[in-house]
């Protein structure tokens, strides 16, 4: 059917449906005692905010779906980019938000709070949908009563819950992604032993310094040069594969060794033009996990104000349980740590020409 043939005309009113959306702003201190003026504000808050959760949805269904595809071209992957950009000004834009809650007071709270007994943010499916998503696994979350987070949900949404798990979510899809980078195989340059060599003069010159310093006592010396060992095993494990996978092993890793070795790269050759849609797409991916813990935290802050230490309606201990959530609930926490890994630009290796002319360019259109 043509464009012109579907085309009929629409009053702003019915495309969006505003009789329907304006009209479940309904109070249950109204329908069961007596009108709590700030329940309306309560639920039209959480009201905006699954609405926000359901963009979030979209946009991450769609940035999973693109990731799925065999080959991801740099077409898709701008796509993915703006679309991981709105979700972070999304998330961004509900940590503002907090403040129109907090308009209310812990008093006027307390008008209808019964009335609420036991609903929770708890039971937000498009929470945790969000959560498991972006990778959040079921072993690494709090659990509740010593639960799992799921109880508070139906059977089917269990089990959808369950299948967003099991089905790769967007850490797993773009760890497979980092590991097909072409980037580390480039002729004629070994980046790992590049890097390795980088490291250790980087290291050594470190040594020298704090030895010839004059301003230093020998105890500082011997502090500082202590923990200049420490560093220097530090890159020791993380460049070596078996290390790295034992850590991965024993849960201190997530991110597995071939694709932080390729977002180490894509880090310390970002300037290049072939790296720069990849960094900033790593970039976006740490943006969007800080945003998600400091939503966190201002919530937790939030109910603290609002309910200081009594616990909440969904039955966990309040305010403790969710500033826990904030530091447990991380979930881009690897690509956080490549920081500790980058050297300075003057330390960095490098690039034969050649090498240097292909990163210029695109690998899969060719182009020259
Ligand atoms: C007066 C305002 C609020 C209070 C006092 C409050 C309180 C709480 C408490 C105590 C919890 C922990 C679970 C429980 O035991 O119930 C919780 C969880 C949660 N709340 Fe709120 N909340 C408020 C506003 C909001 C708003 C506006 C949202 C937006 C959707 C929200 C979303 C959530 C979510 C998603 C969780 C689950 C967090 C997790 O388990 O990681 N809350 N809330």
């Amino acid at each position: 059917m043509k464009k012109e043939e579907k085309y009929t005309t629409i009053h702003y009113q019915n495309y969006l449906e505003l009789d329907k959306l304006l009209s479940i702003q309904n109070n249950r201190s109204a329908a069961l005692g007596e009108n709590a003026h700030d329940e309306t504000l309560f639920i039209i808050m959480h009201q905006v905010y699954e609405l926000w959760f359901k963009q979030i949805m979209t946009e991450l269904d769609s940035v999973c779906a693109l990731f799925r595809e065999e080959r991801v071209d740099e077409d898709n992957m701008n796509t993915v980019l703006l679309r991981l950009k709105r979700i972070s000004t999304i998330i961004d834009l509900m940590i503002e938000q907090i403040k129109v809650m907090e308009t209310m007071t812990p008093l006027d709270f307390l008008d209808f709070r019964d009335y609420l007994f036991p609903a929770s943010g708890f039971q937000s499916m498009q929470f945790r949908m969000i959560e498991s998503t972006l990778g959040l696994r079921e072993g690494d979350r709090m659990t509740y009563h010593g639960k799992s987070y799921k109880i508070a949900f139906t059977e089917p949404q269990q089990a959808r819950l369950e299948d967003i798990e099991n089905n790769g979510s967007l850490f797993e899809l773009v760890e497979r992604w980092l590991e097909r980078t072409p980037f580390l195989q480039l002729e004629g340059f070994d980046f790992l032993s590049e890097y390795r060599q980088s490291v250790h003069h980087m290291i050594e010159r470190e040594r020298k310094n704090i030895q010839e310093s004059e301003y230093l006592t020998d105890r500082m010396k011997e502090i500082r040069l202590k923990m200049l060992g420490d560093s220097n095993s530090y890159f020791k494990h993380v460049l070596s594969r078996e290390e790295h996978e034992r850590l991965i092993a024993e849960g201190q890793n997530r991110l597995s060794y071939d694709a932080t070795i390729a977002a180490l790269l894509i880090n310390l050759y970002r300037d290049k033009p072939i790296l720069n849609i990849p960094f900033n797409l790593l970039t976006e991916l740490t943006n969007i996990d800080e945003l998600l813990t400091t939503w966190r935290y201002r919530h937790a802050q939030m109910v603290m104000r609002m309910i200081g230490n009594k616990i909440g309606t969904g039955g966990s201990s309040g305010h403790d349980y969710l500033a826990a959530t904030a530091e447990k609930h991380k979930i881009f926490k690897d690509l956080h740590n490549i920081s500790s890994l980058l050297i300075s630009r003057s330390e960095l290796p490098q690039l034969p020409e050649d090498v240097a002319k292909k990163l210029g360019f695109y690998f899969s259109t060719g182009r020259a």
